[in-house]
């Protein structure tokens, strides 16, 4: 089936728009989750740091609790509800930056940032491999990209992504491992492993290709 990316994006917007108000008490589980993958962060001093699909900005606060505050942290999410739970919420930080954003199209200049991190969102990207390469273009040389999601890798996952569409429409997929590592590659991000946080629950992991490299791929059309 070939899915019409900005009606994706659309049916996204309107259901994390729904659920902003009631997200931090409805799924607190995504909470433990993000504060596993940024205890697994190679964070040096003072990093700059972006969260793809931030919804309410929680993986910042960790991030930044890391670091004793040191560094400068952005979050962009494609729901402008949800960012505005986040600046409410952190307003006081001012190191903390939440931008309304889709991540396929991101506001930011090439070789930004330090680390780029995802949590419990991939699956809903429209374009995975378009999000990627902006991944890619906003890192710094050796910046490192870290994505966790649930990930298909048996009969069961493989069986619930043919059914959730039903109940979520906005839901894209849930990738397994190799088709992680095929997505980094194709988007020139050079896979380096995973981790696995929760049963069924990955951290995939990468780095920015050399420069060379890097150029030659992002000027490939999609
Ligand atoms: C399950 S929430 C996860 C929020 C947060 N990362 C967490 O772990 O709690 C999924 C988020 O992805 C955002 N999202 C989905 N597709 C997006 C896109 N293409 N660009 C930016 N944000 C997107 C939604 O607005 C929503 O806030």
């Amino acid at each position: 089936m070939v899915r019409d990316e900005h009606k994706t994006a659309r049916q996204n917007e309107e259901l994390w728009d729904s659920r902003a108000e009631t997200y931090d008490t409805r799924f607190r589980f995504t909470r433990r989750t993000q504060r596993r993958l940024v205890s697994l962060l190679s964070l040096g001093d003072n990093p700059r740091l972006l969260d793809l699909a931030c919804g309410t900005g929680w993986g910042l606060l960790y991030a930044a609790d890391r670091t004793n505050g040191q560094g400068e942290f952005y979050g962009v999410d494609n729901s402008s509800k949800m960012i505005e739970q986040a600046q409410a919420k952190f307003q006081s930080y001012n190191n903390l930056h939440f931008y309304k954003s889709r991540v396929e199209e991101l506001p930011f200049d090439d070789d930004f940032f330090d680390v780029v991190m995802s949590s419990n969102a991939f699956h809903h990207f429209s374009n995975p491999e378009k999000a990627l390469r902006e991944a890619n273009r906003v890192l710094k040389p050796k910046g490192k990209l870290y994505i966790l999601d649930m990930t298909a890798n048996n009969a069961v996952m493989r069986l619930a992504n043919r059914l959730i569409h039903k109940i979520e429409p906005a839901h894209v997929k849930w990738y397994s491992t190799r088709e992680f590592q095929a997505l980094f590659e194709r988007a020139g991000l050079c896979y380096i492993t995973s981790e696995r946080i929760f049963p069924t629950i990955e951290v995939h992991m990468a780095e920015r290709s050399n420069s060379q490299s890097r150029d030659e791929i992002l000027s490939r059309p999609l």
